[in-house]
């Protein structure tokens, strides 16, 4: 199966998620590409989302969204697809395309809720294309910048320091194992 992760991480919480996907989906015998969006990208990745089979995409949630360059590049793709006539009305299901969403975040006020809106906005472009979203996934990631240090305490999700940890990722990576199979 042809699978492509691609994935937005400011302060390398998702990075670690997105590595363990990568490593356990390869390790499982499948062809796997790797696209990273980061803010300083001078052009748009050339990739066709339609080549793959399954795709894991996933981000950091910033003010209940994903991070800014994501949604930047997903906006390309939307309108790039819609010109090309792949966005059809009612969005018809491609036949066994497959993807899962998934956010780390850290809750501080509202916990998983203020993540919800980022995992449902990236999943528009796959459920769009026409990809089925077999699971939505949200991991607990610590703040990481100084200003918010002390949010990875005492908030909605209580003490979050060091997620996602050693325990949370061995979770990834039995997620990925179990996913795959469908
Ligand atoms: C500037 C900043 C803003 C954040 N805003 C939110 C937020 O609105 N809601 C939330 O649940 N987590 C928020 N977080 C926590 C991050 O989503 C969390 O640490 C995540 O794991 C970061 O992923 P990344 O390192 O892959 O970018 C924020 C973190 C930072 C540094």
């Amino acid at each position: 199966m042809k699978i492509l992760s691609i994935y937005y991480s400011a302060t390398g919480n998702t990075e670690k998620v997105a590595n363990v996907i990568q490593k356990t989906a390869k390790a499982e015998g499948h062809e796997i590409d790797v696209l990273r969006i980061t803010k300083d990208m001078k052009e748009t990745p050339e990739i066709d989302l339609l080549d793959y089979d399954f795709v894991f995409a996933g981000s950091g949630v910033y003010q209940w969204l994903p991070g800014r360059p994501l949604q930047e590049f997903f906006t390309k793709m939307l309108w790039e697809y819609f010109s090309k006539g792949e966005i059809k009305p009612s969005a018809p299901r491609r036949p066994g395309k497959k993807a899962v969403i998934y956010c780390t975040y850290g809750g501080y006020h509202t916990g998983i809720n203020e993540a919800i809106p980022a995992v449902k906005y990236m999943g528009q472009l796959f459920d769009h294309l026409g990809f089925t979203i077999v699971a939505e996934w949200y991991f607990v990631g610590e703040y990481k910048s100084k200003k918010l240090l002390s949010f990875s305490t005492g908030g909605r999700m209580g003490d979050i320091k060091g997620r996602p940890t050693e325990d949370d990722l061995k979770d990834v990576a039995e997620r990925v194992k179990g996913i795959l199979k469908i």
